[in-house]
């Protein structure tokens, strides 16, 4: 049998974080000490009270049948009462949110509700991979780059950006990968831009809970005009060390949530209960990310310890990521496949995010602060 993958599926590559990982095992079988800054993943356990909410949950067999769709009422109406009290937006829990599986899961479903073959979808680069390939190349879909440049503050130009056949537009911002951040007026700016252009804007604010120095990110709705273009997708993932568990919430104009619930209704059957229950815990105990003080402290350390290795690195405001530029001569798969091959560290190359991301590598603060020390060490012997 031939068995020939689709068209969609040849054009993208394997996930980048899943080649890392491959790499990463290869090495530690060979017994290499592993100190891994690469994947966005929190070390650090998610708090027990979460955990206790799960536990008490799974005894309970109403949680055992097919959840609802949507995502519980009561998780819907949590989720809602958070968003007023962090970003005093008013959402209905009835028509205007969705559970998903994780921020993956739902942006990449999200384009399935606007996007018929050929249609362009705007995506940052660097960026999130699944907007391009997992979202927009497997729908059938046109990705349409919007370079994010360090002269422009890793923003995109929107003024440049050619709109026509686009059905849809993502922004993420605190950004991963380059820590950026964004100010209410580059959003309106933006939900103009979706409006005038019929274009869905959605909003990835996955970072939103994890922000240094005194800056707090905002919501796209806190914007004006937002809920008549927009969703924005949310995950527990990194606010409350919950990658696992795959939960997260898209909320925000009426109609894009329906086209959204009409996809996930028809792929999948919605996230399970008893993990609905433990996110409903973590939204109502928490007044902020509950590892954020010892996500600072790394952060400076990265800062410091780079810095003290000869990298030219800044403290980003807002998210897991420090983005600098590798050293002359190098490209970034070169950089970062002699680091990890000499030195065991794990930093994620640029272009994992997109051609525009050549020339820089990525560290994440997913290990402690004294790893991170050896980390820059080692990098620093490295010449
Ligand atoms: C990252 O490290 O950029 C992401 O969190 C990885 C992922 O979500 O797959």
């Amino acid at each position: 049998m031939i068995m020939e993958y689709s068209k969609a599926l040849q054009k993208i590559p394997p996930y980048p974080f899943v080649e890392i990982s491959r790499k990463k095992t290869a090495l530690k079988k060979k017994g290499v000490d592993i100190i891994d800054l690469g994947i966005g993943d929190p070390d650090l356990p998610t708090p027990k009270g979460i955990v206790d909410a799960m536990k008490a949950a799974v005894e309970e067999e109403k949680y055992h049948r097919y959840p609802a769709d949507q995502g519980s009422i009561e998780f819907r109406e949590a989720w809602a009462g958070w968003c007023k009290n962090r970003f005093g937006i008013q959402l209905d829990p009835e028509t205007q949110v969705q559970t998903v599986m994780g921020s993956k899961e739902g942006l990449c479903n999200l384009i399935r509700a606007f996007v018929n073959p050929g249609d362009k979808v705007l995506v940052p680069d660097p960026g999130y991979p699944g907007y391009k390939n997992g979202g927009t190349i497997l729908t059938g879909g046109i990705p349409v780059e919007m370079p994010l440049l360090e002269e422009n503050g890793y923003l995109p130009e929107l003024e440049k950006v050619d709109a026509k056949g686009a059905k849809l537009m993502f922004l993420n911002y605190p950004n991963n990968p380059t820590g950026a951040v964004a100010d209410k007026s580059f959003y309106k700016e933006a939900v103009d831009f979706a409006i005038d252009n019929d274009i869905v804007l959605c909003s990835d604010n996955a970072y939103s809970e994890i922000y240094f120095g005194g800056y707090k990110p905002f919501s796209v709705f806190e914007v004006e005009g937002a809920y008549d273009c927009a969703i924005e997708i949310h995950s527990f993932s990194k606010t409350y060390n919950m990658t696992g568990w795959r939960l997260g919430a898209a909320y925000g104009n009426e109609k894009i949530v329906a086209g959204l619930s009409k996809v996930k209704s028809n792929i999948d059957s919605g996230c399970f209960e008893a993990v609905q229950k433990a996110g409903i815990y973590g939204l109502e105990n928490y007044d902020e990310a509950p590892a954020l003080e010892e996500y600072e402290k790394r952060m400076d350390t990265i800062i410091s310890a780079f810095k003290e290795a000869g990298f030219d690195v800044k403290k980003p405001k807002a998210t897991f990521y420090v983005w600098a530029r590798v050293p002359e001569g190098e490209t970034s798969e070169s950089f970062v496949t002699k680091v990890m091959e000499r030195t065991g560290v794990v930093i994620t190359p640029g272009t994992a995010f997109g051609k525009y991301g050549e020339g820089y590598f990525r560290v994440s603060i997913t290990s402690s602060t004294e790893r991170i020390k050896e980390a820059a060490e080692r990098i620093k012997k490295l010449g």
